[in-house]
């Protein structure tokens, strides 16, 4: 078992969205620093992962790895290829312009027609109670309320994959829970296609988080990291079982107690 990671995961045949095989990745002057050490991960269409482990065990550097920013240095990594994909930052981009001009312009990048943005960003904005704020500087906004635009640029989009970099992480808990509660309403609403039609397809959500709860609240499986190196990858509950964690992997079980603490 030694350098296997722990696993307890029925074999399940559904679309896949991501399969990583061997999957390496090197940052940093002359790429120097491995950050992701042999990754292997498949993920299905429709499952809601979590990352977790302590900063710099390369849970970032994996969602970036995923959304195709950061390109392996060996190893296969294929992705969903005409899937609409989501990235939220730790911390949002915003551009210096309106809230609702930050939207109409990713809604232009991805090739929605100009004339076609206004509508689609009011509704976006409506959509996580901010249509007040339509004419704001975006930069000016809270850092809940930029959040919260992000995941409203993001919903505009109509993504079938959601990339979501500890997505509460910088919150108040009035506006954590705000915005977790729009995450799991995006992500639990099914695909829709670009005139909001359900196509029928479930949504695939992939989150770093230090929140346990939220991990709980959020997720069907769990990915822990440790120092680039996947160690253990289980649902939810079997994560969450301390004794079954301990006997699969202890560093996990480590690492869960120390966050409960
Ligand atoms: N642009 C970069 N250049 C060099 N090293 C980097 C770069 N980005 C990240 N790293 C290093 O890669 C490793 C993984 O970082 P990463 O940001 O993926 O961790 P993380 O799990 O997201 O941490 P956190 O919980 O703090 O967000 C760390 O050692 C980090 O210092
Ligand atoms: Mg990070």
């Amino acid at each position: 078992m030694s350098g296997m990671p722990a696993t307890a995961r029925q074999s399940v045949v559904a679309a896949p969205c991501f399969d990583l095989r061997g999957v390496q990745v090197h940052l940093g002057p002359a790429s120097r620093l491995q950050a992701l050490t042999d990754i292997f991960l498949r993920i299905e269409e429709g499952e809601r992962v979590a990352l977790v482990g302590a900063n710099g065990s390369g849970k970032s550097t994996l969602l970036r790895t995923l959304h195709g920013l950061q390109r392996p240095s060996a190893g296969e990594l294929h992705s969903p290829a005409h899937q609409r994909v989501a990235m939220l930052f730790q911390r949002p981009h915003m551009l210096r312009m309106s809230a609702r001009r930050n939207i109409q312009l990713g809604l232009w990048l991805r090739g929605v027609p100009a004339r076609q943005t206004r509508a689609l960003a009011a509704q976006a904005l409506e959509r996580v109670e901010m249509g007040h704020l339509a004419e704001r500087n975006a930069r000016a906004l809270s850092g809940g309320q930029q959040q919260r635009l992000a995941l409203a640029r993001a919903w505009a989009l109509r993504p079938a994959v959601w990339l979501l970099d500890e997505p509460t992480a910088s919150l108040d808990p009035h506006a954590k829970r705000e915005v977790e509660a729009l995450i799991a309403e995006f992500t639990a609403a099914g695909q829709r296609d670009v005139d909001g039609q359900p196509t029928g397809r479930p949504t695939t959500l992939v989150f770093s988080s230090h929140n346990l709860g939220q991990v709980k609240r959020l997720a069907s499986r769990v990915v822990y990291l440790e120092q680039g190196r996947l160690l253990a990858d289980l649902p939810v509950n079997d994560f969450f079982n301390h004794d079954l964690l301990r006997s699969l992997c202890p560093q996990a079980h480590l690492f869960v107690q120390g966050e409960s603490l």
